[in-house]
């Protein structure tokens, strides 16, 4: 049968080869740092702010650590077996700014958690400032493995690449059964 003109091929859940779900993650990520930017700049929090605090929260306590974990325990391994000394240098650079994310990530979790409430008051300067770190260091981190990453991803061979894709799958239905 002829496909017509249906894109990129799909599976279930995203794009069925692995740098086009890395790069749709990245659309969300930019898409919540956005919106958590426009909260921290808020004069006020109302309904409509504790709406957008709530959408924010559920995003980087629930699919923003998965696509760590998809880069920590998938990417990360079935690269290090390509055995190249600058993707190793390049995952240890990854891996150390996935650990200075993991700090920032963890307090303003606990904020856009409390933003949620009800009686909730307006971002401080604390906060705009430890979003303002956030911020900086998953751009650059976004932009790095956009440029870096993505190209070594995608050069693995077919069969990896499958492998990952299926666990990245196994990993949403596990957390997150439909
Ligand atoms: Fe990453
Ligand atoms: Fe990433």
């Amino acid at each position: 049968m002829i496909r017509l003109g249906l894109g990129p091929r799909m599976i279930a859940d995203g794009p069925a080869d692995v740098v086009g779900r890395l790069a749709d993650c990245h659309a969300r990520i930019r898409h919540h740092l956005e919106a958590a930017r426009l909260l921290a700049a808020a004069a006020e929090h109302d309904e409509r702010h504790r709406a957008t605090a709530r959408a924010v929260h559920s995003y980087f306590t629930r699919a923003f650590p998965l696509h760590v974990e998809d880069e920590d325990g998938l990417i990360a391994p079935a690269l290090a077996r390509e055995d190249d000394p600058e993707s190793r240098r390049l995952l240890d650079t990854l891996g150390d700014q996935h650990a200075q994310l993991d700090v920032l990530h963890a307090l303003l979790v606990d904020e856009w958690s409390a933003w949620c409430e009800e009686g909730a008051r307006p971002a401080t300067d604390a906060h705009r400032s430890l979003l303002a770190r956030f911020d900086a260091l998953v751009t650059a981190h976004l932009e790095l493995e956009e440029r870096e990453l993505f190209p070594r991803i995608a050069a693995l061979p077919e069969p990896a690449r499958e492998a990952i894709v299926t666990a990245m799958a196994a990993a949403r239905r596990v957390r997150d059964p439909a």
